[in-house]
């Protein structure tokens, strides 16, 4: 049985699940976390989904390892193609979570909504992830899902806020796949770290959707409802894990957690 004294894990390819990380804290700030970057194997969009169902499975078997309460794949990529297994692993004794349910789930919460643009990896974009749920919720809502593979390892080296980002991001955005759309999700978690210069490029004309609050909202009401939510009044300390130790997810860690993460070196696969 699980105890509400224990943390959370997440997990991404590299630093994009810390936005995931950093919305579940700013909800829960007694919560204690787990965190593990699978540096190693990034950036998950390239790779094919036996590979990454395999990542998503030793990560898995890590975080249990580790004893928390329940496992969140703060990653599109491995919601996609790998949560089916990180759920079956998971079996009745640990919650777990997925990046894309929670979005999906309360896109039509804004009415207004009729075509919507779906940026994301290689991998997340051809497995047609969203608009196959979307369709199921909202058969009126139109989709249109454009790769954009450059973004999570331009993100991850420490590209944004800067002209470079700015004019690969607006070259992506003006492909004609995206014309008309009045919503756009960010279905990577890499790319809350880009929103202002998305923002800069519609300039207020679309609506822009990140998972992070969605994802963290839909922690708290499983915690809740298992009755697992941590009840001590001060944060816990977290651990971070890379599978390869890399200075720019060390630098962008601070951006989240200021004079945090020490970072421990855990490769799973030698
Ligand atoms: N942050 C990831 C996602 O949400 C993956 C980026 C990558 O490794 O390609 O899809």
């Amino acid at each position: 049985m699980q105890h509400p004294d224990a943390p959370i894990g997440i997990f991404d390819s590299g630093i994009g699940g810390l936005t995931v990380a950093s919305a579940i804290l700013e909800r829960m700030p007694s919560e204690r976390i787990v965190y593990f970057g699978d540096t190693a194997h990034l950036p998950y969009g390239d790779k094919s989904a036996k590979s990454i169902q395999a990542y998503s499975r030793a990560i898995t078997h890590f975080l249990i390892g580790k004893g928390c309460k329940m496992v969140v794949v703060a990653c599109n990529t491995a919601s996609a193609v790998g949560y089916r297994e990180v759920k079956k692993i998971c079996g009745r004794q640990v919650l777990s979570a997925n990046v894309i349910d929670p979005v999906v789930s309360h896109l039509g919460d804004q009415h207004q909504t009729r075509r919507v643009g779906i940026i994301g990896t290689k991998r997340t974009v051809s497995t047609r992830a969203y608009t196959k749920r979307i369709q199921e919720f909202y058969p009126d809502i139109e989709t249109a899902e454009l790769a954009t593979p450059l973004l999570a390892p331009m993100i991850e080296e420490g590209f944004f806020n800067n002209k470079i980002s700015q004019t690969i991001i607006n070259s992506y955005l003006s492909r004609k796949t995206l014309d008309q759309i009045d919503t756009l999700i960010l279905a990577c978690t890499h790319y809350p770290l880009i929103q202002k210069e998305i923002e800069n490029f519609y300039k207020g004309g679309v609506r822009i959707v990140d998972s992070a609050g969605a994802v963290a909202v839909s922690v708290q009401e499983q915690l809740t409802q298992a009755g697992l939510l941590n009840p001590q009044k001060r944060a816990g300390k977290h651990e971070f894990y890379l599978s390869d130790y890399t200075r720019s997810f060390e630098e962008t860690a601070r951006i989240f957690f200021p004079g945090q993460p020490r970072l421990k070196e855990m490769n799973l696969w030698t």
